[in-house]
């Protein structure tokens, strides 16, 4: 008996040579978020959907990532409006923030399951002036977890987090509006790569409107030359996974290609917009399994392509 206290005393002392701090992990996530005033919406939510009970269930072992009372202030008032009204939705956004045992966010890249089985990316990012951890490309702002919880971590992230589809990259470009992009990988044998489990790759998918910006024959000159479209391909693959939150915090950035080259990322005048190298992304983020899509608006040339477009000398090669 006497030994098993002192076991249990030991769990629960942090042994400081200075003093000994004996302080109980005694709160639930539940006590301690509804103390928190930048938590009062996610408690409100967490009431609505039951979710509160897991909260405060002391046997709990979980992962939460709530959103501030900014994030849920900044979503779309439509959207606010469909999850007030939709408590089925509500419940599939709510859930989507609370994850299987105790995440610790130290490596670039973990999958984390959530308790709806969906899965978020963990992604840590570094510049000299600052480090950002994201979730699901998400900033967290409280990249430690408060101490003296009981039944789980707790991090504070900026924006409402979406669940995400279960499909790779491929699955996100099987669609009519990336048609000639779907054909381009078909000829160049890479559709599994875009569909590998393993790899973890941003896309820049150019959209058919990408595509029907080049010179009139110039994309059918490119599906001949299989090893000059590969390399087009590859440009627009990078093996790292880079959300747009990092570039927008860092205010620009760099990144670089399959295909060797160095793209630079700029921000449009209302720092929200990602310009990389000529093209502008117009849908950033998309999660994938395998990484993360933005939808660009043209085509990424190496700069050695570029030289022959609408040239005599692509229809010989
Ligand atoms: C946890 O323990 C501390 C110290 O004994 C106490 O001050 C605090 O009120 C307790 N919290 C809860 C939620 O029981
Ligand atoms: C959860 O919150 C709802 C709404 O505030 C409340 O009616 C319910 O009693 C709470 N459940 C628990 C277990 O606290
Ligand atoms: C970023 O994190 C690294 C590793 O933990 C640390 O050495 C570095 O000082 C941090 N940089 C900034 C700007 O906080
Ligand atoms: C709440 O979080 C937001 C970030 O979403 C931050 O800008 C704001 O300062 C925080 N407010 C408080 C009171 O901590």
């Amino acid at each position: 008996m006497k030994s098993t206290l002192v076991v249990v005393a030991l769990a629960y002392c942090i042994v400081s040579t200075v003093h000994v701090s004996c302080q109980p992990f005694n709160d639930t996530l539940y006590a301690l978020l509804k103390d928190h005033d930048n938590s009062t919406r996610f408690v409100h939510y967490a009431g609505q959907t039951g979710l509160n009970l897991t909260l405060k269930d002391p046997y709990e072992s979980l992962t939460v990532f709530a959103p501030s009372n900014q994030a849920f202030d900044q979503l779309p008032k439509d959207v606010k409006k469909e999850l007030e009204n939709d408590l089925d939705l509500l419940t599939d956004v709510m859930t989507f923030h609370f994850y299987q045992g105790l995440v610790s966010l130290s490596v670039n890249n973990a999958l984390s399951s959530s308790l709806a089985g969906a899965q978020a990316r963990i992604n840590l990012y570094t510049n000299p002036k600052f480090n950002m951890t994201t979730v699901s490309g998400v900033p967290v702002i409280q990249t430690q977890s408060f101490p003296g919880l009981r039944n789980g971590v707790l991090y504070l992230v900026d924006k409402v987090m979406f669940p995400i589809p279960t499909g790779t990259a491929l699955t996100f470009v099987n669609d009519d509006k990336f048609s000639m992009l779907n054909l381009a990988l078909a000829k160049a044998g890479m559709t599994s790569f875009l569909d590998g489990k393993d790899a973890d790759v941003t896309i820049l998918a150019p959209s058919d409107e990408a595509f029907g910006q080049l010179p009139p024959g110039f994309f059918d000159d490119l599906l001949q030359d299989v090893p000059l479209l590969t390399k087009v391909l590859q440009n627009h693959i990078v093996r790292d996974v880079w959300y747009s939150a990092y570039f927008v915090a860092a205010g620009g950035g760099s990144m670089t290609t399959m295909a060797g080259q160095q793209l630079d990322v700029t921000l449009t005048d209302d720092d929200t917009t990602l310009q990389i190298g000529d093209a502008s992304v117009t849908q950033s983020d998309v999660s994938v399994t395998n990484g993360v899509v933005h939808v660009i608006n043209c085509l990424l040339l190496p700069a050695d392509v570029r030289g022959k477009v609408g040239r005599p000398e692509m229809r010989t090669v």
